[in-house]
């Protein structure tokens, strides 16, 4: 059973730690660094935390960190796992369940993403303030199958899924740092492995896309069902319009993200503050 598999990660990784988090981030591609910042840091590498997936993606470290960030007790992903690695997209996001089992109430997600606004450039940011989970309204979704009151509602609301009072408190700590630049609009989440055609990305701009990205919407809809409170904040790495003259590549992704490590890590710590004084 599921939740029987949630809880014996959870009391594999209190082995470790008598930290009780009271937030959770996950850390997208190039985007690991920010755990250097979390202090007096226990890490759990996902090998050695029953039923947890491995990451296999160059960029993604396959660790959990647990420790104080800002002066708040935390739980990091340093490197998730995607439903284009293979893994079952419940297990894909059984880390969220662990996370908010060992006591974090809020998520922050981050992810790298393709700007598909012409607006939204390389090395800006966007607040996700809605998602089109295209997997999870073809039958990809995390909730299918047999349910199980213990892990939550059967049909959990996703109307208001980004927090609307946490998106605003990020906005004014972006606000403190000139040089970042702090967009919010729609994540569409699509499955990959390979990068879009120009056809697919006119597609998804019509339906009302800024961003594209291969994750956080399940990790978001889990979140939900398990009542956090979630900001979701996408790095821009590359245009995804359509029209670029030179395809997209991983190296690409990660350099961007590499080249933003500062502003990004200012970023969530300024937010984590802020949540921690609330
Ligand atoms: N498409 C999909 N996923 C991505 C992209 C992209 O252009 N950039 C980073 N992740």
């Amino acid at each position: 059973m599921l939740y029987d598999q949630v809880v014996e990660a959870t009391q594999a990784i209190q082995q470790h730690t008598e930290v009780k988090p009271a937030l959770a981030i996950i850390l997208g591609s190039g985007l690991g660094d920010l755990a250097n910042e979390i202090r007096d840091a226990v890490a759990i590498p996902y090998s050695e935390i029953p039923h947890f997936a491995q990451s296999t993606v160059v960029g993604h470290a396959g660790r959990l960190l647990i420790g104080t960030l800002s002066g708040v007790p935390v739980v990091a992903m340093q490197g998730r796992f995607h439903f284009y690695e293979g893994h079952p997209v419940h297990l894909t996001t059984l880390p969220v369940r662990v996370m908010r089992l060992l006591g974090a109430e809020t998520l922050i997600v981050s992810n790298a993403a393709g700007g598909v606004n012409p607006a939204y450039l390389p090395g800006h940011f966007m607040l996700l303030r809605d998602h089109i989970y295209m997997p999870g309204l073809a039958g990809g979704s995390p909730l299918v199958g047999p349910h199980d009151e213990r892990l939550g509602e059967r049909f959990p609301a996703v109307g208001k899924a980004y927090d609307a009072e946490l998106r605003a408190l990020a906005h004014e700590v972006a606000d403190r740092y000139p040089e970042i630049t702090l967009h919010e609009g729609v994540y569409t989440m699509v499955a990959g492995p390979s990068y879009e055609t120009p056809a697919e990305l006119a597609f998804l701009r019509t339906i009302g896309t800024d961003a594209v990205g291969m994750s956080t919407a399940p990790e978001v809809v889990v979140a939900r069902q398990v009542g956090m409170r979630v900001l979701g904040i996408s790095l821009i790495t590359n245009s995804a319009t359509g029209s670029e003259a030179a395809e997209v590549n991983h190296a690409e992704v990660l350099s961007t993200a590499d080249a933003v490590r500062t502003k990004f890590a200012n970023l969530v710590m300024g937010i984590v503050e802020r949540i921690g004084a609330q």
